[in-house]
């Protein structure tokens, strides 16, 4: 049961005549902004998930010994709606989002809703909260998918109960100002055979004290290398990445430790497109010292410009700026995601 704690029906008529929550949209960070509704949907014993509900946004109850608060039975999902100049809401290519969580979910001993059921709740959910997704050129509206063990057990095992939820958030910019890597030493984020290849909530807290130790050295983020060797680089803690020399980007193949991102995907057959080459493979380390430009992608942060990374003591500066490969790609992307560009690849979906 969710207690009901909706935001306030504050609205704010400034930006033409559509109907905008009251938000100071030129303050959006990567914040959490509580919004009106959420979406919940239970798969209790069967294959299957009953039709679920859209509800306002609160908290939920939980048994102490449920499957995602005792052993992380749980998946995590992350997208964008944009809003366009001409008034539309756009969802980019959610379908690589519900078939991800349903590859999740298979390793994690869950079953998952079907495409429909996902793409269904999804669209519901911004529908419900339109209001919140930010104006054209000021954000996106992040929506964060979820699939959690929710029945409640003591050994190990897959839970009897699993809980489908989707909320949203209108978010900003995932950085602010430059981005500066640090490679991690003695430090990694999955392991062959484990869970680095799927979007599980126990990837992320495990990641925490390595990424905070970075911060504090005044590092933006952690770029992560393979446990097996140490000498090739994976991804950063939310973004893959990539490494630009001449008309050749390259990134790191997705072998079952890496997240196959879906910015990630979409950069390659972008590249592809404007006629770059592009490599996915293992890339040593070495090779960052080489690189013309490196940026790193994610949902969350879309397509970041790296400024430096540092590895055992030694930095290496990148061109950043208008003129750079980086920037064609992050241009050509959030064209189509917004809807400035002609979607000649059908990405996205207008709500
Ligand atoms: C995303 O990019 O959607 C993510 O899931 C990153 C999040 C962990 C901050």
């Amino acid at each position: 049961a969710a207690a009901v704690q909706a935001c306030g029906p504050d609205v704010d008529n400034s930006h033409g005549n559509r109907e905008y929550a009251n938000v100071n949209w030129d303050e959006l960070g990567f914040g959490l902004t509580p919004t009106d509704y959420m979406y919940i949907m239970k798969c209790s014993k069967e294959e299957n998930f009953s039709p679920g509900t859209l509800t306002p946004l609160g908290n939920m109850e939980m048994s102490p010994s449920s499957g995602i608060l005792n052993y992380a039975q749980g998946i995590l999902e992350g997208m964008k709606a944009y809003r366009t100049e001409d008034g539309r809401i756009l969802l980019f290519r959610p379908e690589l989002n519900a078939l991800r969580m349903k590859m999740g979910a298979e390793r994690l001993c869950m079953p998952s809703p079907t495409m429909e059921q996902f793409l269904d709740a999804v669209k519901q959910t911004v529908n419900a909260n339109k209001r919140w997704v930010p104006p054209p050129g000021k954000g996106s509206l992040y929506i964060r998918p979820l699939l959690i063990g929710s029945g409640s057990m003591l050994n190990l095992g897959t839970a009897n109960e699993h809980t489908f939820i989707t909320y949203v958030s209108p978010v900003g910019n995932f950085h602010k100002g430059v981005v500066n890597l640090v490679v991690g030493e003695n430090v990694y984020r999955a392991t062959p055979g484990g869970t680095g290849g799927i979007k599980a909530i126990c990837n992320y807290a495990s990641i925490y004290k390595t990424i905070s130790e970075a911060k504090a050295k005044g590092f933006t983020d952690v770029l992560f290398l393979d446990v097996v060797t140490g000498k090739n680089i994976e991804e950063a803690s939310t973004s893959n990445i990539f490494i630009v020399k001449g008309n050749t980007i390259s990134t790191p193949a997705t072998d079952g430790t890496i997240l196959p991102g879906i910015t990630r995907k979409s950069i390659i057959e972008i590249a592809r497109v404007l006629g770059y080459e592009v490599e996915e493979r293992a890339i040593p380390v070495e090779e960052l010292f080489d690189a013309e430009e490196v940026f790193c992608t994610g949902t969350a942060v879309v397509v970041n410009f790296v400024s430096s990374i540092t590895y055992q003591s030694k930095r290496v500066e990148y061109k950043t700026g208008v003129e750079t490969v980086s920037r064609k790609l992050y241009n050509t992307l959030t064209g189509i995601q917004t809807g400035r560009i002609e979607d000649k690849m059908e990405w996205t979906f207008t709500l």
